[in-house]
């Protein structure tokens, strides 16, 4: 191919890639599979590898990021970001109505209402329909640049469809990470240690500053637009919105053109009631002057706009009694401190505890002992303390002073730099970091021991049979037996368990002994990139730092683990019980890519394989296990007693269903 055919086969691709993301990620109507999708980007990518000059700043390919920024370039925003003045009753919007008719006397004034979206604000230009910058608001005066991590954000386009808009212009929007994406990732986070996020504002926030698009680019932000400025000739918000649309940005279709202040206060109380079903957060609702001619008279106040306000829903909250502050030990030793309240009823829940997250948490909230404190629950499942209430306080009482050794064996607690948690470095004798350990170890994703739970895991260290994992191996059915509320069959059960546990792959083992930052994901890359126990205690720092996807933190991690005396021990130890410490390719474990580009979910019980066996069968064959049906779903592999959801959503779909004796032929050499 000549560097002329090139040219044009990448502009057709780019414009081909991007028009299906816009019809997946802004309008989630998608044309093609997941595989189709897959398959055009993997032919541009080659493409640009083979003509690097050819390249394009919007190109399909820069949406999954990779560019490391130093720091951020302040840049000065062009129309200043104002805030919103906020409203928490019916009364203060009346004001806010009133005030507007004062200033524009004997006209009739419609409202746009619109979500208030609980996320990032970002304004995003385009020069000639295509993409220049995105800035955060900053002051409102400069704001931070960060276009490469704007750029992975599948639904604000690169390159605008066809239409009348002017060379250079900013739209303004709000970036949200929905609801499911923040579950699953910060319950990912936990699962190798890191602190979660506290609602999903915070984790885009925190998102967006990454320095590292390529891991931005695995969050799965979305972003809603909410505001154009520039040299436009709309006479209304509302027609501004449907354009922007058309141009390919993702407008909400939750907006409401409003003629009377009813219609109004019937959106803000519809949403109130059913904002939890958006599947992201909102704070409130947005109310806004439509005609542009009357914006223009009302203007503006030192910090807002007098022709729109926001009306903020309040977040339930309540006071009651600090009893006491305690401390939670996790399994990798980080210490949570744990507000205990007397009980009082919040949001329909009886609350009896709310998290301080950390140190400098309470130091900010100047917590004393016996204060009086403001409970909320916003976003976030657990209650926080929002605040003290000073009227209460009584005189003399002392400050809560953060514990300096382990609430649990009393070691001096750690700080990392830079870090607010503290630590309890005593991994092998703090009981709830060894119970933590051991039932993670016994998890379902992790060694899969059946009989091995929470309760059995705490008794067992308590009678002294266990104190760390491999002391697993050296349990006997007397032991067990022995137990309260273990006769001879549940002993015989956890044996059998145990037994079966010597089969599970080298890749879970290392996932299940528990090194922070080492999740299921990581720990199947580094299995497979170092291919044994061995090998990945005997790398360095720069050799472990080398695997695919393991960055210094988790290369710092894991080498200081292997390290250690007593994790050495420990190893040799899973060694001699006959666990599997390196990759083995035995007859049942057929590698192949057979599935490549697959997405296979998979739902009931199937004869031949476990739940977590076909997992690993679909992996190892290239493919991707679905969790749930979706547009990317290429197939759904039904067993016995299917789940009727997932059929149905699979039919509606349109996505394959099929038997296992199907998929065995598919993997079939
Ligand atoms: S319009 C002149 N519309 O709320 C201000 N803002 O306090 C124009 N926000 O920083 C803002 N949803 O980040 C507007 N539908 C919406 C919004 C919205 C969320 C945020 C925005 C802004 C803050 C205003």
């Amino acid at each position: 191919m000549t560097q002329e055919q090139g040219k044009v086969r990448i502009e057709q691709l780019s414009r081909e890639i991007e028009d299906h993301n816009y019809r997946y990620y802004v309008l989630a109507k998608p044309v093609i599979s997941d595989f189709e999708f897959d398959k055009l980007l993997e032919e541009l990518i080659t493409l640009e590898n083979k003509f690097p000059d050819l390249v394009l700043p919007t190109s399909p390919s820069q949406r999954v990021g990779g560019q490391i920024t130093k720091e951020f370039e302040t840049v000065k925003h062009k129309y200043p970001m104002l805030s919103l003045g906020n409203t928490y009753s019916e009364e203060e919007l009346r004001d806010f109505d009133e005030r507007i008719h004062k200033i524009i006397p004997g006209e009739k004034v419609e409202y746009v209402c619109e979500l208030k979206f609980d996320g990032v604000a970002i304004g995003v230009s385009y020069s000639n329909g295509i993409i220049s910058r995105g800035i955060t608001r900053g002051d409102g005066v400069q704001g931070d640049d960060v276009t490469a991590n704007v750029k992975t954000i599948r639904s604000i386009p690169m390159i605008l469809q066809q239409g009348d808009y002017p060379s250079e212009f900013e739209i303004r929007g709000e970036i949200i990470m929905h609801r499911k994406d923040f579950n699953r990732i910060n319950e990912q986070r936990e699962d190798i240690g890191e602190i979660a996020y506290a609602n999903p504002r915070n984790f885009a926030s925190g998102t967006l500053k990454l320095q590292d698009s390529a891991e931005v680019a695995k969050r799965k932000l979305d972003c809603y637009f909410y505001a154009l400025y520039g040299d436009f000739h709309f006479k209304t918000h509302f027609e501004s919105l449907a354009k922007a649309e058309q141009w390919g940005f993702k407008i909400s279709k939750e907006i409401k053109l409003c003629s009377s202040l009813d219609e109004v206060f019937d959106f803000i109380n519809h949403w109130g009631k059913k904002r939890d079903t958006l599947g992201f957060d909102i704070d409130g609702v947005v109310i806004k002057v439509n005609s542009y001619r009357q914006q223009e008279e009302l203007g503006f106040t030192a910090k807002s706009p007098r022709w729109a306000i926001s009306y903020k829903y309040k977040a339930a909250s309540v006071s009651t009694l600090l009893e006491s502050v305690s401390y939670q030990v996790g399994r990798t030793g980080a210490i949570t401190p744990v507000a205990n309240l007397t009980p009082v009823l919040l949001a329909g829940t009886t609350v009896k505890r709310a998290s301080l997250h950390n140190a400098d948490q309470i130091e900010k909230l100047d917590l004393h002992e016996g204060d009086t404190v403001f409970v909320e629950k916003g976003g976030e499942i657990i209650p926080k303390i929002t605040g003290v209430d000073l009227m209460q306080r009584k005189q003399g009482s002392r400050s809560i002073i953060y514990i300096k050794n382990c609430p649990e064996c009393n070691t001096p607690l750690d700080r990392i730099e830079g870090e607010a948690i503290h630590y309890c470095p005593n991994e092998s004798g703090c009981p709830p970091q060894i119970v933590g350990k051991l039932e993670h170890f016994a998890s379902r994703k992790a060694m899969n021991i059946d009989g091995l739970g929470s309760e059995t895991c705490d008794l067992l260290f308590k009678e002294n049979l266990v104190r760390n994992v491999a002391d697993i191996y050296s349990l006997t059915e007397e032991n067990i037996a022995s137990l309260e509320r273990m006769g001879s069959k549940s002993a015989a059960n956890l044996i059998a368990g145990i037994e079966k546990s010597k089969e599970v792959p080298f890749e879970r083992v290392l996932f299940a002994i528990g090194i922070r930052y080492v999740g299921d994901t990581v720990a199947k890359k580094l299995a497979r990139y170092f291919k044994s126990m061995d090998a990945i205690q005997h790398s360095s720092l720069e050799e472990l730092a080398g695997a695919p996807e393991v960055g210094e933190k988790i290369a710092q991690s894991v080498h200081h683990w292997m390290k250690q005396k007593n994790n050495i021990d420990l190893i040799n130890r899973l060694k001699a019980a006959g666990l599997q410490i390196a990759i083995h390719h035995d007859n049942n474990s057929f590698v192949s890519d057979k599935l490549k580009g697959l997405s296979i979910l998979v739902t009931g019980t199937l004869t031949k394989y476990k739940r977590e066996e076909i997992k690993e069968v679909i992996e190892k064959n290239g493919g991707k296990a679905a969790s749930s049906p979706s547009a990317k779903t290429s197939y759904v592999l039904a067993g016995d007693d299917p789940s009727t959801g997932k059929i149905e959503k699979a039919e509606k779909l349109k996505i394959p269903i099929i038997t296992e004796e199907q998929f065995n032929e598919m993997i079939a050499n």
